[in-house]
């Protein structure tokens, strides 16, 4: 058997699980969506969100990229984010970085990898506006583990920073948005930081809404 046949195999028997508890569960899903999280994580195979947290189908908004980034002009990350909030009206987004994650430590080195090079950048930017506190971790896996951890929380920073959110923030009174980290070698979730709605650090980043009263 062809190594994506079990996937299609595996499929049929999560199916008759999912009816075995519940006759309707597709018929109730196919409904509609209602789920209370935008998830934010990176595209690592071993981080897979619904299973770490336990999320049935309808309660997470996906979203994934390398090394779990929001950049404020990839309208992938924005489309996403503005149908959450103003669509979907969740009233969390979740950042997730992890432990031991490629595209953080492919950035901490000098290779050339063509365009990927562009995405890491983004992961450069955040050692480098943070080169004091790194440059003082001589522990090689430290200092990695560390990048980790600052990424997450500059990411979820970029998202208070976007409009979108700010928008959300004023008429929903909601995202709160979270900045997490997954311990690949215990399976473990950490939470690094919390944003509540209407806290923007630098207010060269706030947005007036000439619509909104
Ligand atoms: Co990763």
């Amino acid at each position: 058997m062809e190594s994506y046949q079990r996937l299609l195999l595996n499929n049929k028997a999560w199916v008759q699980d999912k009816l075995n508890l519940h006759r309707d569960f597709f018929e109730r899903s196919a409904a509609d969506q209602r789920p209370e999280f935008l998830w934010i994580g990176c595209s690592d195979s071993r981080v897979p969100a619904e299973e770490i947290t336990g999320a049935e189908p309808g309660e997470l908004f996906v979203h994934r990229n390398i090394a779990n980034l929001v950049i404020h002009t990839d309208f992938n990350v924005l489309s996403v984010i503005q149908f959450a909030t103003q669509v979907l009206k969740v009233k969390h987004i979740i950042v997730c970085g992890h432990y031991g994650c490629g595209g953080i430590k492919t950035a901490m080195t000098r290779r050339d990898l063509g365009l990927i090079n562009k995405w890491l950048r983004h992961i450069k930017d955040v050692y480098h506006s943070n080169q004091l506190e790194l440059g003082s971790i001589s522990d090689d896996q430290m200092r990695y583990k560390r990048l980790v951890e600052l990424n997450v929380v500059e990411q979820v920073n970029h998202l208070a920073q976007i409009s979108i959110v700010q928008r959300s923030w004023r008429t929903e009174n909601q995202p709160t948005l979270h900045g997490w980290v997954y311990d690949i070698h215990t399976g473990l979730l950490k939470s690094l930081v919390q944003i509540k709605p209407g806290t923007i650090s630098d207010n060269i980043y706030r947005y007036d809404f000439e619509d909104l009263p």
